[in-house]
């Protein structure tokens, strides 16, 4: 099958509702999406996933859910205000504003034009006020990465988990950046949303930690259904580093667009630690940008053998949720020629992946018994705890696996005549990538499904 277009992926994730533009029916704002009624599950799904394999299947992470409005001292400590920006030129002729490393030969990458203005630094962080005052001492910020919250937070998290390095403290959430320029559907936005770890070990041993992370980062990609071969490590050149990085691998993946970053994952140093700490001179660190007089915290811990206080070093796989969607649905989505000549379309998603674990169909919207038996075997199939069971009495059976095809729904149960008149009651189970059908007894249904997806 040829490789999967931008276009393919937009035009499924609207029609059947995973992804829509922001505000559509006022034209839409740019750079932001909203997550549909499939889009929502599945995102959930890869968070679920992410979540599952960085806390529980560990013993050695912590979780936190922060706050996204963010003080500004943090991301002036952070280095945020200062270094956070993107350098911007605009087209003297057609009025374009875009990123200057998006600038080839010197031309407006609108009209072409060579009258350019010259690069000027663009700082990508979203203002706001908090209370009713609106001047310079209430500006906040959105959070531009979740990171910072953890490192704030790392007292508290120490204090109350008797956590040792190493150790990580992982969150999900919102990020906001005001990027220049926005477009390829979900992959540069302005609201998105982060998966990342900030994994706290002894200095020393931060680069043995960032080869494991990178490692292991790039087994869970493949564990969501990513194509090996289609992901590239990246050593990021020293003139590309992020200002807290000394050493950062970047995920690529071979998206529709291009071969693009899918995560980073970055040895931050002592960097974040150490400049939001008060106690910065009884610390041997090895990033100090800012003497820190605001903070009241030493976020720092107690070498026993070393006998002294040490900053620990930062290991942080960060990866956009957003991008992990649309990787997901680029290596899912298929076209497939059927042996009647007409083409199926399906989404071969990972099973723990699928918005719709199983559909169940009654063949006659119209039959009582039918409808009410399919109303009783969802209602069962739930309790098995394997996730979404949908009943799809749209009335059409051809339509119905046209659409879970579609939607990557990798079961689908059909409650027939047969199905009523028959004791022990059986269904039809078809198989999403296979197209099999087989009879199976009600009564086997929960421990058949729950073998097949958990
Ligand atoms: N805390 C580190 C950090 O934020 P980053 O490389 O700027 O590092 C990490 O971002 C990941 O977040 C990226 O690899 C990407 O997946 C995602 N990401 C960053 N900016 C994004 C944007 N504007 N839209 C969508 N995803 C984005």
């Amino acid at each position: 099958m040829p490789a999967t277009t931008m276009e393919q992926l937009v035009s499924l994730c609207k029609r059947r509702g995973f992804v829509f533009q922001s505000a559509d029916i006022y034209g839409g704002l740019q750079g932001v999406y909203d997550y549909g009624p499939l889009g929502v599950e599945l995102k959930n799904n890869i968070k679920a996933a992410w979540w599952r394999a960085m806390v529980y299947e560990r013993d050695d992470v912590e979780g936190l859910d922060a706050s996204l409005l963010t003080l500004r001292k943090v991301l002036h400590y952070s280095g945020h205000e200062d270094t956070f920006s993107d350098p911007m030129q605009d087209c003297k002729r057609c009025k374009a504003r875009f990123r200057a490393d998006h600038v080839k030969d010197g031309k407006c990458p609108e009209c072409g034009s060579t009258e350019l203005t010259e690069p000027r630094p663009f700082n990508l962080m979203f203002k706001t006020h908090v209370g009713p005052v609106d001047d310079g001492s209430s500006l906040a910020y959105l959070r531009p990465e979740t990171a910072q919250a953890i490192f704030t937070q790392f007292k508290n998290v120490v204090d109350s988990t008797a956590r040792k390095v190493p150790f990580g403290i992982a969150q999900i959430g919102k990020s906001f950046r005001n990027e220049i320029t926005v477009r390829n559907f979900i992959f540069r936005l302005r609201e998105f949303e982060q998966m990342e770890l900030e994994f706290f070990v002894k200095p020393g041993t931060d680069l043995e930690w960032l080869d494991k992370w990178r490692d292991a980062r790039i087994k869970w990609w493949v564990d969501q259904g990513l194509d090996p071969n289609k992901i590239h490590v990246k050593d990021v050149p020293a003139d590309e580093l992020a200002h807290y990085s000394k050493k950062t691998y970047d995920l690529e993946y071979e998206f529709p667009i291009g071969t693009e970053e899918l995560e980073g994952v970055a040895d931050r140093q002592d960097y974040d630690l150490g400049n939001h700490t008060r106690y910065q001179d009884e610390l041997a660190l090895t990033t100090k940008v800012h003497k820190n007089t605001d903070s009241t915290a030493k976020l720092a811990v107690f070498d026993e053998e070393a006998k002294k206080w040490v900053v620990p070093f930062v290991v942080e796989p960060s990866a956009g949720v957003d991008r992990a969607f649309l990787a997901v649905m680029t290596e899912a989505y298929n076209e497939e020629k059927l042996p009647n000549g007409e083409t199926r379309t399906v989404l071969k998603l990972k099973k723990h992946l699928a918005p719709v674990k199983v559909a169940v169909i009654p063949l006659k919207r119209n039959n009582e018994q039918i409808v009410s038996l399919a109303h009783q075997i969802k209602a069962d199939l739930l309790k098995t705890g394997i996730g979404r069971v949908m009943l799809e009495d749209s009335g059409n059976i051809g339509k119905a696996y046209r659409r879970h095809d579609e939607i990557g729904t990798p079961l689908c149960i059909t409650v027939d005549f047969e199905s009523i008149e028959q004791s022990p009651a059986t269904v039809t189970l078809r198989n999403r990538d296979t197209m099999a059908q087989e009879r199976i007894a009600v009564a086997d249904l929960p421990k058949y499904l729950k073998e097949f997806f958990l």
